[in-house]
This record gives structure tokens, C-alpha cells and sequence, in this order.
């Protein structure tokens, strides 16, 4: 029997924080640093598949010539440069951690200090997983990523059955190692029917357990 790869699929993966302008110096983040989506990427491309990652600001760069980079920074960009991949993708991941919310309006000039208090008015952004879950196609793979602090596998249940996808990686901030700036990670995967805990490993190991599970759900 051939080894089961992901050769011939195409991959489309979203990493990274966004960041949203409040002027021309200032902007709206989170500590996401990417690592986790990088390191599926080069997960997936070394296991045959072309990989378009649309990434967020961060301060890697994928090593593995199968994967293609597209660099945005806003929530809006990354959804149009997810939406102009999507249909052409066999497997999308949204590793990505989007502002939720931004600015309503950006300034031209630096907001100058003054007074003692100051309100941004946010607006929702949009949500790129649920926007895809739409479209979804029966051929077509999705997973998501769900940070939690509380209530995790019921939260990322919801999101799981909210946004069309087929399985949800959950990790808590709780766990000592995982999220964001760590090389480690503590993983859930959940899908409709299943639910597998994974131990604390580095982030290539965890993108590999990832991996290992989309392909055997894609082969059936
Ligand atoms: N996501 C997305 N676009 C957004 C927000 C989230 O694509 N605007 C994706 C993330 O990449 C992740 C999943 O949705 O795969 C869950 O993200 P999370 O921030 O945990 O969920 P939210 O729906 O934003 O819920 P909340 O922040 O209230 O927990």
C-alpha cells in the first residue's frame, strides 16, 4: 500500500495575529507569534502538499519551497487573500488569531495626547472560518484553532458545529507550555463525534499529531 500524503492537495493556511491601525503609529494585536501555523505549513509541504499561508505580521519565514507566503496585516486583508485561495484549496486551516474587532475609524495623523481619558470606537471584523464555512464544499476540509481560558471544549464545540468545520484544535491558556510564545504546545482535538487529547510536545510534534489526523479523515 502507498503511504498516505498529502501530494497533490493544496493546502490554504492563515497564521499569525492581525493587527489593526488606530493611526499611522498605533494599531490593535495580540500575542499570537505565529508559530504554531508555521509550523504546520512546513508540516504539510513536507509531507507533499502546496501550501499557500496567508500570515499576519510575524517574524518567521517559512524554510520548505512548497510553501507560498502571503503577507497581510488587517483582518479584511487576510480574508480577501483567503477568499481569492479558497476555492482552489482542498484543506483550509485557520490557525490565524484575527482581531475581532477594529477601529472604526483610522486617523490620518497621530492622535495627539490629551485629556485624561480617550475612546476608540471598534467595529466587528469579519469572520474569516465562519465566511468559509459557507462556502464549504463537500470535498473540502476545514480546522480551526480555538484559544480558551474557560468553559474550552464546550466553547470550542460551538465554535466546531458555528463555523463548518471538520475539527477543532483546542488549547487552553490554563495549560502550562501552550498558546502563544511558547515552542510547546498542549493540544484537544475535537470533532463531531470524537475527542482526542494530545500530551505537551513542540509545536513541530503537535502540527505533525494535526497532520496525521486530517489524513486519515481526507482518506477515510
Ligand atoms: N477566526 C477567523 N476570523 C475571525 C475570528 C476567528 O477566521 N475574525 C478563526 C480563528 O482563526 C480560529 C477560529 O476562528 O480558527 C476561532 O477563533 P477564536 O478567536 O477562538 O474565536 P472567536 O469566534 O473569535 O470567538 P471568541 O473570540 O469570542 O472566543
Amino acid at each position: 500500500m502507498t503511504e498516505k500524503s498529502f501530494k497533490g492537495r493544496t493546502v490554504l493556511l492563515t497564521a499569525g495575529p492581525t493587527h489593526e491601525p488606530i493611526d499611522p503609529v498605533r494599531f490593535i494585536g495580540n500575542h499570537s507569534t505565529g508559530k504554531m501555523g508555521y509550523a504546520l505549513a512546513e508540516c504539510f509541504a513536507q509531507q507533499g502538499a502546496k501550501v499557500i499561508l496567508v500570515s499576519g505580521p510575524t517574524n518567521l519565514h517559512p524554510q520548505h519551497e512548497g510553501i507560498t507566503k502571503v503577507a497581510v496585516t488587517t483582518a479584511d486583508q487576510m480574508f480577501a487573500a483567503v477568499q481569492a485561495e479558497a476555492k482552489a484549496a482542498d484543506i483550509w486551516v485557520f490557525a490565524a488569531a484575527v482581531a475581532d474587532y477594529r477601529p472604526k475609524t483610522v486617523a490620518e495623523k497621530k492622535i495627539k495626547k490629551a485629556g485624561d481619558e480617550l475612546t476608540i470606537e471598534l467595529v466587528k471584523n469579519v469572520d474569516i472560518a465562519a465566511a468559509l464555512g459557507k462556502q464549504k464544499k463537500a470535498n473540502q476540509f476545514s480546522v480551526g484553532f480555538a484559544l480558551e481560558t474557560d468553559n474550552e471544549s464546550a466553547n470550542a464545540s460551538e465554535k466546531l458545529c458555528k463555523k463548518n468545520l471538520d475539527m477543532i484544535v483546542l488549547n487552553s491558556l490554563n495549560d502550562a507550555g501552550a498558546g502563544f510564545a511558547h515552542d510547546t504546545n498542549k493540544i484537544t482535538i475535537i470533532e463531531k463525534d470524537a475527542t482526542h487529547t494530545f500530551a505537551l510536545k513542540q509545536k513541530s510534534e503537535v502540527a505533525q499529531d494535526i497532520t496525521k489526523l486530517i489524513l486519515e479523515r481526507i482518506y477515510g
